[in-house]
């Protein structure tokens, strides 16, 4: 894959809030986890676990945590989750001791948050990443690992609606060359 090829996967994938009744298969959903599950974490620690949430019941009790105070209703059309635990990390020695032991973890998750959006894309489904989330209607639907907490869930599904434009502030903003 060339940086053309890279830029048009990335310009496709936009948060979809409208899904279609078309399911996803379900080797579609192993291949897009196990090559997200490649993303890059420090110290190759992998401080996650990522469910992947087909059951219809579990599914519905997913979005009604997702969409409290009328937030996110689109998360009913979605046709799978990800929900992306994250766990306490282990580091190496020297860099637990420098940093603490969490210190990477939210950039480890958003790694690999960006794998799974980036692998659905590749495979045709769109997703949209969901912060909005009622924590405790969440843990009451996933009854997490000991040490597990979500902060992000991945709802995935195929859209049903045009390719947007990208809104982004003026690269001169958000980057610079020195
Ligand atoms: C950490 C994070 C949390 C987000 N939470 C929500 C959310 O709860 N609901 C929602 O509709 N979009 C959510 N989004 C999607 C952003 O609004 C979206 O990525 C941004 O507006 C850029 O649009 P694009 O993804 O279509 O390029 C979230 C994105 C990130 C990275």
């Amino acid at each position: 894959m060339n940086l053309n090829e890279f830029k048009s996967l990335v310009l496709s994938r936009q948060s979809c809030r409208s899904f279609s009744d078309k399911e996803i298969d379900v080797n579609d959903l192993k291949e897009i986890l196990s090559t997200a599950l490649l993303a890059p974490s420090a110290c190759n620690s992998q401080p996650w676990k990522v469910y992947c949430v087909t059951d219809r019941e579990k599914m519905k009790k997913v979005a009604q945590s997702v969409s409290d105070g009328g937030v996110n209703s689109f998360a009913n059309s979605a046709k799978a989750f990800f929900v992306v635990a994250e766990k306490t990390a282990s580091l190496k020695k020297g860099a637990e001791e420098k940093f603490g032991r969490n210190h990477f973890v939210k950039y480890d998750i958003g790694e690999l948050i960006a794998y799974i959006t980036l692998a659905a894309k590749a495979k045709g489904i769109d997703t949209c990443i969901i912060g909005w989330i009622n924590a405790e209607k969440l843990n009451a639907a996933m009854n997490f690992g000991d040490g597990e907490s979500c902060n992000i869930v991945i709802a995935a599904g195929y859209g049903d609606c045009p390719l947007r434009e990208k809104v982004r502030k003026p690269s001169g903003e958000t980057s610079q060359f020195i």
